[in-house]
């Protein structure tokens, strides 16, 4: 029986390609890096970010910092002048400091639905203008 996970990126990948999400992976014989952009453009905070992970082992050499920089041309070239945003867990200190460190403002904290439908206390950062970043 597929996963929580399985069955929306089943469903993602199901879509035609201009209602697809925005993706890219990083590959070092296998993949090992990936990124998620939604198309979903909400009226305040712009396009969503739902996915940056590195594996472990790969993790501090740069790649977190590329596919971030992929996400950002691709929202500019989609969606001229719209803010990028993402939720992040507050728990998650680490990727945290990784967005601030990318330009990222936290605007709000709250009882957010991330995995699984599962809610946590997350933080929103935005970037009010990616073409700043390219
Ligand atoms: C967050 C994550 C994607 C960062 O990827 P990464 O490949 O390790 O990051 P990079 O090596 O590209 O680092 C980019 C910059 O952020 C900084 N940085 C990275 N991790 C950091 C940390 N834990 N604390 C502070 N700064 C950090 C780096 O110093 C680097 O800055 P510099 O280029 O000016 O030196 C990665 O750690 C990860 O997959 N974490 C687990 C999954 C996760 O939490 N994803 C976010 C969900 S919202």
């Amino acid at each position: 029986m597929p996963t929580w996970t399985g069955r929306l990126w089943t469903e993602r990948l199901a879509l035609t390609q201009s209602q697809r999400p925005f993706t890219a992976v990083a590959e070092c014989d296998r993949p090992v890096g990936f990124v998620c952009v939604l198309r979903q453009d909400d009226p305040q905070w712009g396009l969503c970010l739902d996915n940056l992970h590195v594996l472990p082992a790969f993790r501090s050499q740069g790649l977190g910092r590329v596919l971030f920089a992929d996400a950002v041309r691709w929202t500019v070239k989609t969606a001229p002048g719209r803010p990028l945003y993402l939720w992040v867990f507050e728990a998650n200190r680490r990727a945290a400091e990784f967005y601030e460190r990318l330009g990222g403002r936290a605007v709000e904290s709250c009882l957010h639905e991330a995995v699984a439908g599962m809610a946590a206390v997350s933080v929103r950062y935005v970037w009010d203008n990616p073409a700043d970043l390219i």
